[in-house]
């Protein structure tokens, strides 16, 4: 039931403080949606970094006053694109997502153009595979890392896992690494590199090719025996992990079993973890 809303006719008079025009949404499902907005001229970030984003909150009954509604978002998109993208999940009673999955092209958000996160390359140490690991919209920060020329450069290998409950929920992360691996100027920017990202997507709620929580596919060797590595560990890998609060730990816990230490942008290690923001 994908749904891209178009628009090229866009007003351009921000009236909103720090505000970006909507240029294209994607509903991908009931629950998750895409959209891309306009990227202020002076933002500079770093693939797997966050802003806050959002809307002009109901005035206040009381002083009329209007306060911005904003939560944080990881910037899904390359830093060489010159829009911005977002990956969202749509939560019927959410303050902001309740709102924000009505937006259409022509429409502003507001974006403050102060990006940070952890799941950024500075705060891993060299290594030779890199895993992202994602359940959900998790996957948003890695949608940008995989278009990062520098992640092909840094790694013989980049593993992408994916977990969601049903098989549409994966949607955007499956066209999203076939645009990947098929885009010409992708390919121009970053050569045979692009074969080296490997897609291993699982759902839990819903028969597809590989069922089950990615954690437990770690811990019964499932995932090593399909990709073939014997030799997981902090001397060849590295993580970054960007999920549920309940992912995060569980992740956590079985990088640390096999000897990997999280790191930071001040103090890298071999892995780092995000929660995954839920507006
Ligand atoms: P499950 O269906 O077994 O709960 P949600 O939609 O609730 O954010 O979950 C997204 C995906 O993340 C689901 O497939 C869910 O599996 C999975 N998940 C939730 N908690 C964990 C966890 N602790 N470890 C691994 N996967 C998890």
């Amino acid at each position: 039931m994908t749904m891209v809303d178009t628009r090229t006719d866009i007003p351009k008079t921000p009236t909103l403080p720090d505000a970006q025009t909507v240029t294209e949404v994607t509903h991908w499902t009931d629950r998750l949606f895409s959209f891309r907005v306009t990227r202020p001229a002076s933002l500079r970030f770093r693939s797997g970094e966050f802003v806050m984003i959002g809307l002009m909150g109901d005035p206040d009954p009381k002083t009329g006053k209007q306060k911005p509604l904003l939560r944080a978002y990881s910037i899904a998109s390359p830093s060489w694109d010159e829009e911005l993208e977002f990956y969202s999940i749509k939560v019927q009673d959410g303050p902001l997502t309740s709102r924000l999955q009505h937006i259409r092209p022509g429409d502003q958000i507001i974006l403050r153009p102060k990006p940070v996160g952890t799941l950024v390359h500075d705060a891993l140490l060299p290594g030779r595979r890199l895993w992202f690991f994602a359940t959900g919209t998790g996957i948003a920060p890695f949608a940008s890392l995989i278009r990062d020329p520098q992640t092909y450069e840094d790694y013989d290998k980049v593993i992408l896992t994916h977990t969601c409950r049903e098989v549409k929920d994966l949607e955007y992360g499956r066209q999203l690494v076939e645009t990947v691996r098929s885009d010409e100027m992708l390919r121009e920017l970053i050569g045979d590199g692009l074969d080296k990202l490997v897609y291993y997507p699982t759902t839990t709620r819903e028969e597809s090719p590989r069922m089950g929580r990615i954690t437990d596919l770690l811990r019964d060797g499932t995932v090593f025996r399909d990709l073939g590595i014997e030799d997981f560990g902090p001397e060849t890998d590295r993580a970054m992990v960007c999920g549920s609060m309940g992912l995060n730990l569980d992740i956590k816990e079985i990088l640390e079993s096999h000897g990997l230490r999280e790191g930071a942008n001040s103090d890298p290690k071999e892995y780092v973890v995000e929660k995954a923001f839920v507006g």
